[in-house]
């Protein structure tokens, strides 16, 4: 038994490019996300630099991550910057309302997150305060981040101990504008987002790539009307756009968002709803793109779904306002088959950035004290980081073997993209369904691969999980199920299993 599932590849047909920063994270001063996530102070016994967590930086190193998103969320909209510079003891305590309502010390601020950037490598995307901020505020962070010479936002900066200014590519202005972020119209929102724009400038040779906020799931009209307000057009000789990219969000939920289900403890059925849900970021994206379409024909503005993942129950007994939850094998397959859509959609999907990276939602990390934890969305990032920046080639599937019916509705149960980068070809696919196994023919055109890696990650069950007790229940292994044939190669993907596949062209 099991399914049959068959898919062309085309190895000498380039596509877009995939965005490194389609690999985006999101860390938010949510819960246990900074403060004993990344950030546990300087006089911390967890090993640490500056207060940040060595461990967690060094794990991280291993996914490349290309951009970290910060300080919210909602928070970013309640967030004074400069109460987070300065001597750590003459720093204000404020009250974090929207995440337990906990006085925030502010001992995490600029200075701190910058240097966590530096450690991972990662480059800085700032969400600016338009909610209940200024502008004035939010013009003088990005001249405090990053400008030369002389000014009084540089004379600040230098006083708190940095003479040199950062590179701050990524601006948001706001964050879900619609809700927490001050719960306006989009006509409104999108005449602010011009205003603050204006105000965030392109200091010495930092050039910002200023992302307005944007629509909730599916709302197409909010894109449209920022779309329309995107350029100025007659007020300048050459229009130029006020922002750079626009960005909505989209969650993954197993059920209504009163009763979103356990992490841990689900059905069959839950299984199969939420990887219908998953699949929907599809839709999501082509819908946003097609609207952006409209205005942006050459598509130099770029869609950014800087807020995804799953969004389950928080743990039993643990902070509701601190959604923390556990990660399975469910999860993973929900992370690889959003890479599979994103890579598709990589002509207008410039940045997505999963929500949270550590101890927060659809995490990489979880950490207990100073034990640490590597959840098996942490590895499909892992093992599908050699597509950033890759040339995304076409995967042609025929699903009639792979199709399951839940409800009324029909799953496709096959995910796959490939892309090749540096002479070097990834391929990636995962078998949703958690029972069958599936028997897939690649057939591959165009080229012939040399020596083959694959690697698989899967468990005993999609409740599968890892913990300090048990850290490599869900890990990747090595992977002989690939074989070759006259066209191409023969795959026996196990059930709910991810597996990539990397070779040299040749
Ligand atoms: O990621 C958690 C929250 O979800 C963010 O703060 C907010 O932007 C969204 O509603």
């Amino acid at each position: 038994s099991g399914h049959t599932g068959s898919a062309i590849i085309n190895l000498d047909i380039e596509g877009p490019v995939i965005s490194r920063h389609l690999y985006g994270h999101f860390a938010e001063h949510l819960g246990r996300c900074i403060y004993g996530g990344f950030y546990v102070g300087e006089d911390s016994p967890i090993p640490n630099e500056g207060g940040i967590r060595l461990d967690v930086v060094e794990a991280l190193r291993a996914l490349n991550i290309p951009n970290l998103r910060w300080p919210g969320g909602c928070f970013a909209d309640e967030y004074h910057w400069k109460d987070g510079t300065g001597p750590k003891e003459e720093r204000p305590v404020m009250v974090n309302t929207h995440w337990g309502n906990v006085e925030e010390n502010n001992h995490f601020g600029t200075h701190e997150f910058m240097a966590l950037c530096e450690l991972l490598g990662a480059e800085p995307y700032i969400s600016g305060n338009v909610g209940s901020g200024t502008v004035q505020e939010m013009s003088e962070w990005v001249e405090y981040l990053t400008r030369d010479g002389d000014s009084p936002m540089v004379r600040l900066r230098k006083a708190n101990g940095r003479d040199e200014p950062w590179r701050v590519p990524f601006w948001g202005l706001g964050n879900e504008a619609w809700g927490c972020g001050g719960n306006m119209r989009a006509e409104h929102y999108a005449d602010l987002a011009r205003q603050y724009a204006t105000y965030c400038r392109d200091h010495g040779d930092n050039t910002l790539y200023r992302i307005a906020a944007g629509a909730a799931d599916g709302d197409f009209a909010w894109t449209e009307t920022l779309m329309r307000q995107i350029s100025c057009f007659g007020c300048e000789a050459t229009p130029k756009n006020f922002f750079q990219g626009i960005s909505f969000h989209y969650y993954t939920l197993g059920g209504p968002w009163e009763n979103k289900g356990s992490a841990t403890d689900f059905t069959v059925e839950d299984h199969y709803r939420t990887m219908l849900a998953a699949q929907r970021v599809d839709r999501l994206i082509a819908g946003h793109s097609s609207v952006m379409d409209c205005y942006d024909p050459h598509k130099r503005v770029g869609l950014v779904l800087d807020e995804w993942g799953t969004w389950w129950s928080v743990e039993p007994g643990t902070n509701p306002g601190f959604l923390f939850q556990q990660n399975t094998l469910r999860d993973a397959l929900v992370a690889s088959t959003h890479f599979d859509i994103f890579h598709r959609h990589a002509e207008r999907l410039f940045m997505a950035n999963i929500a949270q990276t550590v101890n927060v939602l659809q995490a990489m990390i979880l950490t207990d004290g100073e034990k640490l934890v590597l959840t098996p969305t942490y590895h499909v990032f892992e093992m599908n980081k050699g597509h950033q920046d890759a040339t995304s080639l076409p995967v042609h599937l025929r699903t009639e073997g792979t199709v399951r019916a839940v409800g009324d509705a029909e799953l496709e149960t096959l995910s796959a993209s490939a892309s090749v980068k540096d002479g070097q070809v990834l391929i990636s696919l995962t078998n949703l369904d958690a029972a069958e196994s599936a028997d897939v023919a690649l057939d591959l055109r165009g080229g012939e691969l040399g020596a083959l890696t694959a690697r698989i990650l899967t468990a005993a069950g999609l409740r599968e999980h890892n913990s300090g007790d048990a850290p490599e229940t869900v890990a990747p292994r090595s992977f002989d199920g690939v074989t070759r044939t006259g066209t191409g190669l023969r795959l026996a993907l196990p059930p709910h299993a991810f597996v990539t596949i990397q070779a040299p062209l040749q």
